[in-house]
This record gives C-alpha cells, sequence and structure tokens, in this order.
C-alpha cells in the first residue's frame, strides 16, 4: 500500500534571528527565522515585570498573516497568479491529468503509476454505493432543502455507518475512509440533486469514470445507459482538478481545525462543507449568478458598479485573500467556457460577465484593491448551461474539493508539530463583578398557546 505522505520536520538551524526590542522594558529579544516567518510562541519571553503578564500574543484576526502549519500539498503565489499541486503546475494537471490522478497525487506527494492508478480506480467504484438508510435519511429533507445543507448533514451522518473510522491513526481505516469519501460524496450528492427536483434516485454505474458516473445519476432518467457529451464530461473533470485543493483557505482550516480534536474524518469533513457553503467561499458560485440576475442588462452594469463602489455589496466572483492578480484557475476556467458554449451556446449572461469583468479590470477602485476575476466568476456559467441549479454549484466545487480537505487532513495527523487547534483571544468583556439576578425566578413562562404553536 502507498503511503501517505507526510511533512517535513522543521530545520533547527535558523541562523537568521529577528532582534526586537520591548519598549516596555528596554529589554531586547533574539527570536529565531525559520522559513521566513517566526514561531508566534517564541513571543511569548517577552513580558512585562507584572507577574500576572503571561507574555506577548500576536493578534491576526482572520489568519491575515500567519502560517497555522507546514504543508508540502498546494504552493500558490497570489502575486504572480501561481498555483501548484505537489509542485505540478494547475495548468498542466488540468491538460493531462484525471481527477482520480491528482486526487492520488495531493493525499500521495507523487503520481500514481499504472498499476497504483488502476487499483484506485478500482477501489473508489467499488464504493460509491450508499447504505439505503442514507436513501431514507436524504428522503426526510423537504423539497426546497439546500442541496448544501443536505450534503453536509449526510457526510456526518456517514460516520454512523463505519464507526471504525474513528481509529484515526491505523493507516488502513484513514485510507479506506478517504476512499469511501471520495467514492460516496458524488453519489451522495446526485441523490441530493434528484430529490429537490422530485426525480428518482439513480444508483451508481460501476461501468463509467468517475465523472461520467456522477453525470449519469444526475441525468440518466429511463435508459438503461447513459450517455454523457464529451464535452460536459471534460469540463467536469477540468473543473474537478481546478477545485481539488487550495492549500489553508476557509473550508480546509476548518477540516483541519475540526479534525485536531481527532474526531473521524466524516464529521471533519462536515466541517469543510459547511464553510464552503458560505458566500464569501464556495457559495460565490452560486451569488455570481443571483447578482447577474439582479444586474439583468449590460446597460445596468455602470450603476451596479458604483453601488458596489459605494459598499452597496461586493462584486460577487472577484477579489481573494492570496491572489492579487489573476487567479490561474479562472483563466482555464474562462477558456473552458468557450469550449463549453460551442457545444451548447452561448450562455445569454455572458455578456453581462465579460462586460462587468472589463468594467471592473479597468476601474481604479478593482485595480487599486487588486481585485480581480476569482475561480467562482465563469464556473456558474459552466454549471448552468450544464443545466445544473444555482443552488448546485457549490455541491460541485465541494466534490471535488472533498480530496484536498482529505490530503489535508492527514497531513495535519501526521504532523508531529500540530496539536488541538486552539486560538488565543484578547479579552475585551467587563472586570469581575457580582452575580444580581435581573429577572424573578418565580415566574414562569406560562401554558404554550396554540398561537405560540403557529408561530414556529
Ligand atoms: N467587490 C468589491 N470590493 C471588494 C471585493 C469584491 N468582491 N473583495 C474585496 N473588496 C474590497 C474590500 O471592500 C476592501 O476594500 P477597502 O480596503 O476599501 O475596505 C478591499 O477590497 C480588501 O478586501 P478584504 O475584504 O480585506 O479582502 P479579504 O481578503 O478579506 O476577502 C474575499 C477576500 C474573497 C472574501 C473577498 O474578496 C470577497 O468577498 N469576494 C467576493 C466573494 C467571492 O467571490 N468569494 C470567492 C473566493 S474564491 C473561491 C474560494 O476559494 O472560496
Amino acid at each position: 500500500m502507498a503511503k501517505a505522505s507526510t511533512v517535513e520536520a522543521p530545520a533547527e538551524t535558523a541562523t537568521d534571528t529577528l532582534e526586537v526590542q520591548d519598549s516596555r522594558t528596554e529589554r531586547s529579544f533574539n527570536i529565531s527565522i525559520t522559513d521566513g516567518a517566526i514561531r508566534a510562541s517564541d513571543l511569548k519571553q517577552i513580558r512585562t515585570d507584572d507577574e500576572d503578564d503571561p507574555g506577548l500574543l500576536s493578534y491576526d484576526p482572520a489568519f491575515l498573516n500567519t502560517a497555522a502549519c507546514r504543508s508540502a500539498i498546494t504552493y500558490i503565489d497570489g502575486d504572480k497568479g501561481i498555483l501548484r499541486y505537489r509542485g505540478y503546475p494547475i495548468e498542466q494537471l488540468a491538460e493531462g491529468s484525471t481527477f482520480l490522478e491528482v486526487a492520488w497525487l495531493l493525499r500521495h506527494g507523487e503520481l500514481p503509476n499504472q498499476g497504483q492508478y488502476d487499483q484506485f480506480v478500482h477501489d473508489i467504484t467499488y464504493h460509491t454505493y450508499v447504505h439505503e438508510n442514507m436513501r431514507k435519511f436524504l428522503e426526510g429533507f423537504r423539497y426546497d432543502a439546500h442541496p448544501m445543507a443536505m450534503l453536509n448533514s449526510s457526510v456526518a451522518a456517514l460516520a454512523t455507518f463505519y464507526p471504525t473510522s474513528r481509529n484515526i491513526f491505523d493507516e488502513r481505516e484513514r485510507t479506506i475512509s478517504i476512499i469511501r469519501l471520495l467514492a460516496k460524496v458524488p453519489t451522495i450528492a446526485a441523490f441530493c440533486y434528484c430529490h429537490v427536483k422530485g426525480l428518482p434516485f439513480i444508483y451508481p454505474d460501476n461501468d463509467l469514470s468517475y465523472v461520467e458516473n456522477f453525470l449519469s445519476m444526475v441525468a440518466r432518467m429511463s435508459e438503461p445507459k447513459y450517455e454523457a457529451n464529451p464535452a460536459f464530461v471534460r469540463a467536469l473533470e477540468v473543473l474537478f482538478i481546478l477545485h481539488a485543493d487550495h492549500e489553508q483557505n476557509c473550508s480546509t482550516s476548518a477540516v483541519r481545525a475540526v479534525g485536531s480534536s481527532h474526531v473521524d474524518p466524516f464529521s471533519a469533513m462536515s466541517a469543510g462543507i459547511a464553510a464552503l457553503f458560505g458566500p464569501l467561499h464556495g457559495g460565490a458560485n452560486e451569488q455570481v449568478l443571483r447578482m447577474i440576475a439582479e444586474i439583468e442588462n449590460v446597460k445596468n452594469i455602470p450603476q451596479f458598479i458604483e453601488g458596489v463602489k459605494a459598499g452597496k455589496g461586493k462584486l460577487m466572483g472577484f477579489g481573494h485573500r492570496v491572489y492579487k492578480s489573476y487567479d490561474p484557475r479562472a483563466k482555464i476556467v474562462k477558456a473552458l467556457a468557450d469550449e463549453v458554449f460551442e457545444v451548447v451556446g452561448v450562455d445569454k449572461d455572458l455578456e453581462i460577465a465579460l462586460e462587468l469583468e472589463r468594467i471592473a479590470l479597468s476601474d481604479e477602485y478593482f485595480i487599486s484593491r487588486k481585485l480581480y476575476p476569482n475561480v467562482d466568476f465563469y464556473t456558474g456559467l459552466i454549471y448552468r448551461s450544464m443545466a445544473f441549479p444555482m443552488e448546485f454549484f457549490t455541491v460541485l466545487f465541494a466534490i471535488a474539493r472533498t480530496a484536498g480537505w482529505l490530503a489535508q487532513w492527514e497531513e495535519m495527523l501526521l504532523d508531529k508539530e500540530q496539536k488541538i487547534a486552539r486560538p488565543r483571544q484578547i479579552y475585551t468583556g467587563p472586570e469581575e463583578r457580582p452575580y444580581k439576578s435581573r429577572i424573578d425566578h418565580r415566574h414562569t413562562a406560562g401554558p404554550r398557546t396554540q398561537k405560540d404553536a403557529l408561530r414556529q
């Protein structure tokens, strides 16, 4: 069995130091610099003479300038617009690899050889079915449930079917959990789609590739065999590769933080899905199309942009914490959109999207803040032209990100330096004060009336 890759231990031979002088005490400190970083815990030694002083903290809301781990999985240079998985440029992977090859690469650090790949594809294919109770679980959701909320709770529910997955330090358990998640997330995602649409659940077809099988579970009706449009298969394969990992983003940090409590991987991953759901993260692809629908017409764009600049909302699909130039994934997605539109015709909103991009990229507000289109700006248009409903876009993101979340989760577990994630805080609340109740403890809320019940 191929081993999961681990992070290199930090070099203990740092020669660079940061000299700091504390103006409160006039004392000086030499703090080691390794890999361009100081250890925040080294700041603890900087303290005043007050015996209650716990030492200096670093304060970094939203982790703007804090590395929380060492990772060998994904490299991003935000200024140059570079993205690499395990050293391989994203453009080359998108061009030549398959999603499952990338999923293997992310976990193991090297591309699979033929034997490893064939075995991996076999294992994934073998595990695509879900327990029939999962089907009943999904049927319990309302007809208008958001598929991301359904996916999130379903992945958490998978933990109940695989209790031994809690043995996270057993490599075989980790391997089978990772295979199960990669195999079953598309099935659950497709079931969520069918539930919302009121369509029969279509079971996996193990003769098909990963992407074809997913499309079959979403689109097959009465025909015995589903034949996917090759342009859609190619587009989805590339989109899955582009979304597979993105180093320490919000959802990956959630998976790592929750996983650091040593919970099972299904529970840790459901935390990632919850984080991805948010409109500032993966949910942005859905919001881009909602925004375009609101703009309605190219002639309304200047007014919309003025509104954004006046703080009346954001230009969804623009901006990124790390990329301060064009997101390399967005470039690939834009070209891919052309390929898909050639087959199905141009999306009616493409004109608005292109004009939005043109105006934003020439406007001082966006230029000075280095706001460029991100991966979510054009993906929604492709997904819609493939007939996916808006609510489903982020689910597609989640299927792909499963590979990255799990690789990052395992890397965190095997990293000897990692402990349970537990940030510090700067307390800003009241000083100690005596308890004096403001309510009458003898008072009860009284019986519930029918009106109360109706209000729920
Ligand atoms: N539209 C208008 N102004 C923006 C936007 C935007 N999309 N993004 C950032 N700004 C402004 C922001 O108001 C701030 O202006 P000022 O300096 O005057 O206060 C400045 O640019 C810096 O922004 P920030 O909020 O400090 O940036 P951040 O790194 O905290 O946020 C972001 C990154 C992605 C959350 C943000 O750019 C955003 O909300 N974009 C829209 C949502 C979106 O497309 N998200 C998908 C991200 S890519 C896919 C993924 O990995 O999830």
